[in-house]
């Protein structure tokens, strides 16, 4: 989904004055989220007035909005020392736990996560929308929106999943995970990449509020089925086997095995395959001196019939 959802229309005394005491006074925990305005000492000044309130548990700096055009949002989270400059004034100005929306519009997250570090955020929330274009009405010839916006659901999850990888190789900070979830085991999918916490907003948008309670319960009826005590137990787990491009190469290669009684014959992986290696005769077979180790059957198998050798796993 592209949304082109602007600044709110809501006034800053409203918000301040009226919607942070509603959100107190329902019982949970409330993280305010603030624009970093362009100048550092701006933003303090907004964090501390919405500090006063008495009603805020947390405050989010946010640094990550994908659409203006320059100064703020993301402008300011792909730029290290602008990360920076931001996160140590209003580390300066409050005690209140500081958390970090971090853009994905970047090339070395790992950067920006360090200066978060060390100018005293308390946790990183990876992350905002992937700025993008919605595409052209080919019967008018007018772009669907007019401007560039943010990217998100399902197809942002590969690339929050990038970022939360790297931007823990970088810093130690506890991370929220947000893009993409639409089922439970997207939820578990991010713990065991070591996220503290999952967030949704798209497929709320999409399907209503009870799509939390779905997840939670798929999540709970998953957790007794492993009969794991906590999300603690699968925390990160998944961290152990990621390896580098540059470690693979020098690995053996990873051949798939098919698990026969469970491929239907479809024929989808043969098509997919570019060095012919898997052949389908009366049953699936692959080609070990051929094959790659590229693992795009795997991805695009339907019903999940390939899996890598225990050996190459
Ligand atoms: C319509 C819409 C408005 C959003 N507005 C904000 C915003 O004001 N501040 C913010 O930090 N993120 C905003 N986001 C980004 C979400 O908080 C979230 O980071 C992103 O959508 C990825 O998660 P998802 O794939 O679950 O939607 C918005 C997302 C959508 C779809």
């Amino acid at each position: 989904m592209i949304n082109l959802e602007l600044f709110t229309t809501k006034s800053k005394k409203d918000w301040i004055q009226k919607d942070l005491k509603i959100a107190k006074g329902a019982g949970g925990v409330v993280i305010a989220s603030v624009l970093a305005l362009p100048d550092p000492e701006g933003t303090a000044e907004l964090a501390t007035e919405v500090e006063r309130t008495g009603c805020v548990d947390m405050l989010e700096l946010n640094v990550s909005c994908p659409m203006p055009a320059s100064t703020v949002g993301m402008h300011i989270g792909n730029n290290p020392e602008k990360t920076r400059a931001q996160v140590a004034t209003v580390r300066r100005i409050t005690k209140l736990p500081l958390l970090v929306k971090m853009t994905p519009n970047v090339s070395d997250i790992g950067s920006v996560a360090r200066a978060c570090e060390e100018a005293g955020a308390d946790g990183l929330c990876i992350a905002n929308s992937v700025r993008a274009f919605p595409g052209v009405d080919v019967e008018t010839g007018r772009p669907v929106l007019a401007a560039l916006g943010g990217y998100t659901g399902p197809a942002v999850k590969p690339i929050t999943e990038r970022f939360l990888i790297e931007a823990q190789q970088a810093c130690k900070l506890p991370i929220s995970a947000v893009g993409g979830v639409t089922r439970w085991q997207d939820i578990v999918e991010y713990i065991m990449l070591g996220a503290t916490t999952v967030q949704v907003a798209t497929a709320v948008m999409w399907g209503g509020w009870e799509v939390i309670s779905k997840y939670l319960r798929g999540l709970e009826a998953y957790m007794e089925r492993h009969a794991y005590g906590g999300l603690d137990e699968i925390r990160g787990i998944a961290l152990q086997h990621l390896k580098t491009v540059e470690e693979l190469a020098q690995s053996p290669r990873a051949t798939p095995t098919v698990d026969a009684d469970v491929c239907t014959g479809c024929g989808e992986c043969v098509q997919s395959c570019f060095y012919d290696a898997l052949i389908l005769e009366d049953v699936l077979r692959v080609d070990r001196e051929r094959c790659d180790g590229c693992g795009l059957c795997l991805l695009i198998c339907p019903t999940h019939a390939l899996g890598w050798e225990p050996s190459s796993a």
